[in-house]
């Protein structure tokens, strides 16, 4: 425990006296110390051996290393699935000692299984899939009533009711596709996806296709890509994410000024080790207290608007789940009436 300075006994006390499972490990990744509640989630967690030993989760370990080489804390998400599944947000923070180096790092994990609340979850999400059915569905049943009584003999009546019907059946579909797709990517989330995937292409053949949804709105779409940029992945996926956050801020992103021009800007770059896509417009914006919501199922700032423009509210819960399956990041960066820009970065391809 030499990086804490010789109190190793009150340090191990301390841990002991908390109720979440702490492990401190120390430069080369060996562990330092463990506390009760580390013990009984990782049982074979032993002092002065290297963590790899006791948690064999990739994403964790490379974690921990990049904390005791940058000295930035981060949470990563570790899953479970034997003996039974469990879920944990795992919070990975440097102990910055005297000098200024790193001594320790701190992994604290929280338990994100607890029954209850994925209980509540499931039961709210049902509420919300179910409401947002039954609006459609009940407009439906009033025109098809309409339709059999009072509009029978009236042909133009008739033509009008049929489209707001069809465009209601349509609504439906697009919300089952949405429920169906979340619920796949949730079933393989633990899989990560390998093939490489050009995210330039992907990104061009994207803006061929919104170029007229672009146009509807009266936007512009800008692209700068200058080279490929492979990462890692699912085709599919990635274009689900990238279609999702152009169309969004196709959507959204109309400047509410006169004088800003209605673009969207669209950037693929590549890092040391991610390939990186920007989406940014110069729209109204997202408040604060909105931004860590968005990505929630069915969450959105204006539900009317949304709905008004074709949305489900699942998109960026969407956009979320692939991020994470991909073992990437999703940034959200938005200053009221400055527009608002979505960043993902996705691992390169070797
Ligand atoms: N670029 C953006 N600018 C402003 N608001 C946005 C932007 N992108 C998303 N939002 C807000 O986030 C909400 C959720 O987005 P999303 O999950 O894609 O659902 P949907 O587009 O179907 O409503 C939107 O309803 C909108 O209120
Ligand atoms: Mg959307």
């Amino acid at each position: 425990m030499d990086g804490i300075g010789g109190d190793g006994a009150i340090v191990s006390a301390l841990l002991e006296a908390l109720p979440e499972p702490v492990v401190l490990v120390d430069a080369d990744t060996r562990i330092a110390s463990a506390n009760r509640a580390a013990r009984t989630v990782l049982p074979t967690l032993r002092a002065g051996e290297p963590l790899e030993l006791a948690l064999r989760t990739p994403d964790v370990l490379d974690c921990v290393r990049r904390v005791s080489a940058s000295g930035k804390a981060e949470t990563v998400s570790w899953r479970e699935r034997v003996p039974v599944e469990r879920v944990f947000d795992v919070h990975v923070a440097p102990l910055i000692v005297r000098n200024g180096s790193i001594g320790v790092v701190v992994i604290t994990l929280r338990d994100l299984t607890d029954a209850r609340s994925v209980e509540r979850m499931r039961a709210d999400f049902v509420a919300n899939a179910s409401h947002e059915l039954r609006t459609p569905l009940a407009t439906l049943m009033g025109f098809v009533e309409t339709l059999q009584g009072p509009a029978r003999d009236d042909p133009p009546a008739r033509d009008r009711f049929l489209a707001i019907m069809r465009e209601q059946a349509g609504r439906m579909a697009r919300l089952l596709d949405d429920l169906l797709s979340l619920s796949r990517i949730e079933q393989n989330l633990h899989l990560r996806p390998e093939a490489p995937v050009d995210l330039v292409l992907v990104v061009r053949h994207l803006t061929e296709t919104l170029m007229r949804l672009a146009q509807e709105n009266g936007m512009t779409l800008e692209v700068v890509a200058p080279q490929p940029v492979i990462v890692t992945g699912d085709r599919d996926e990635i274009v689900r994410v990238a279609e999702n956050l152009i169309e969004n801020a196709i959507k959204y992103g109309a400047p509410p000024r006169p004088g800003v021009e209605p673009q969207v800007e669209i950037s693929v770059t590549s890092g040391p080790r991610e390939g990186v896509l920007v989406v940014r417009d110069h729209g109204p914006g997202i408040a604060p207290e909105h931004i860590p919501r968005l990505t929630e199922r069915f969450y959105r700032v204006d539900a009317g608007q949304s709905r008004a423009k074709g949305g489900t509210g699942l998109g960026l819960a969407i956009v979320k789940h692939i991020v994470a399956r991909h073992r990437g990041r999703l940034t959200i960066d938005s200053t009221l009436g400055q527009g608002a820009t979505f960043v993902v970065a996705l691992p390169l391809h070797r």
